[in-house]
């Protein structure tokens, strides 16, 4: 696999790395918008970025929140900010209300839009109409899936609404009180389309769980089998990982 790669002994240094990526994108001239994931790989990462962040003299954070403008990968139809178990409740609650950041910096797809089809093609617009993502951060489905690309899926998958698979309902129920039947069965996501049209792209893998598709992607030449594994090709991927994931 092609790009550049780093391993951490510890989940909490990772986190650290990952966050004073974020930083430096943050602290850049001229900046193109962030693509930001969400899931439990990113929690001690916002975590981590908040913490160096509410560290800076006062002017320096204050440059922060006037620069700062982020597009999420993905969010669940029929939740909004309000559903506890929304991305954009995530976001609000990691980021938003910590950082002191203007809600309308960070956007995501409207879960609640009346056409989520729409939705989806708005949001894909939205995105080029800003510039395009500069740096995108990603983590993995433990199915392979980036944002909610599930697989099977192409290169070329557009931003779209879609059906989440039951693996995919089963590795986010955490956030629905463990019941997988409470994992809304649709979602609007970047597809693989924006997503690899990003300039640099950070993917962030975490943990024992991820040891099995970290493997197929590390082995596994790009199909539409493993949706991850058109990362590959990009040239500007950068792989994060801790020992955990790598070895399992
Ligand atoms: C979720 C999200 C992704 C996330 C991935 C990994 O379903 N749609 O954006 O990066 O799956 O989640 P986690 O970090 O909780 O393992």
């Amino acid at each position: 696999m092609a790009g550049r790669f780093e391993c951490f002994e510890q989940p909490s240094a990772l986190a650290g790395r990952v966050a004073e990526l974020l930083h430096q994108e943050l602290s850049g001239g001229l900046m193109r918008p962030l693509g930001l994931a969400t899931g439990r790989t990113m929690e001690p990462v916002y975590a981590a970025l908040v913490a160096r962040l509410l560290a800076l003299p006062p002017d320096q954070l204050n440059a922060v929140r006037q620069r700062w403008c982020s597009f999420n990968l993905d969010e669940y139809v029929g939740l909004g900010p309000t559903d506890c178990g929304s991305f954009a409740a995530e976001m609000d609650r990691q980021l938003v209300g910590p950082l002191g950041l203007e809600p309308a910096r960070v956007q995501l797809p409207d879960g609640l839009a009346a056409d989520p089809v729409a939705e989806a093609r708005r949001y894909a617009e939205a995105v080029g109409a800003a510039g395009g993502i500069g740096l995108q951060l990603l983590g993995l489905g433990s199915n392979g899936h980036v944002g909610f690309n599930e697989p099977p899926c192409g290169p070329h998958a557009p931003s779209r609404s879609l059906s989440l698979s039951a693996a995919t309902r089963r590795q986010n129920a955490a956030a629905f009180g463990g019941d997988p039947a409470r994992v809304p069965a649709g979602a609007i996501t970047l597809g693989l389309e924006q997503i690899l049209g990003a300039e640099r792209i950070l993917l962030v893998v975490s943990g024992a769980a991820k040891a099995g598709i970290l493997a197929r992607l590390l082995r596994e030449p790009p199909g539409p089998s493993l949706p991850a594994s058109w990362l590959q090709g990009h040239p500007g991927l950068r792989l994060i990982v801790d020992r955990a994931a790598l070895e399992g």
